[in-house]
């Protein structure tokens, strides 16, 4: 049973828990994926020195976040969910503060990449654990009506 104060919220890093996957395979293994990249992000911790890594880990979460956020987006359209616009306005968020980040990157210093772990962090847990867990019944049952309509 989930509760709205997971533990994990607390820990210092991003950790892989049962309880954020949604059974739905595309969408889980999206969800690694992004947990793999920030692990990557966390372990930059050299602005200065390691810039040119920070800004590639950040590229890549860019792409791989806009990927997963369109097949969340397409499932929630088909299977008709109905909280989709607000879902897909928080996508926006955090695809904007991610370019803010890495707008002001030139100027970075601890305190910028304190800030970004912290946000990332953040988001991503909340986002899995508090507001994808709400399409993913309605994703599911669509998936398997349709499963059931190409059955002959
Ligand atoms: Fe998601
Ligand atoms: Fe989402």
């Amino acid at each position: 049973m989930k509760t709205e104060n997971h533990s994990l919220m607390n820990e210092e890093c991003l950790s892989w828990d049962e309880c954020f996957i949604l059974d739905i395979e595309i969408i889980d293994n999206q969800h690694l994926n992004q947990f793999d990249i920030f692990k990557k992000i966390l372990n930059v911790r050299e602005c200065n020195y390691n810039y040119e890594n920070m800004l590639f880990f950040l590229d890549e979460l860019e792409k791989q976040s806009t990927i997963h956020f369109k097949t969340e987006e397409s499932l929630m359209l088909v299977a008709e969910y109905d909280e989709i616009e607000l879902h897909n306005t928080q996508h926006l968020y955090f695809l904007q503060q991610l370019q803010n980040f890495k707008n002001t990157f030139k100027y970075c210093n601890s305190k910028l990449i304190e800030q970004l772990h912290e946000f990332v962090r953040k988001w991503i847990l909340n986002h899995i654990y508090v507001e994808d867990v709400k399409y993913a019944q309605t994703v599911k049952s669509y998936i398997i009506r349709e499963i059931d309509n190409w059955v002959i």
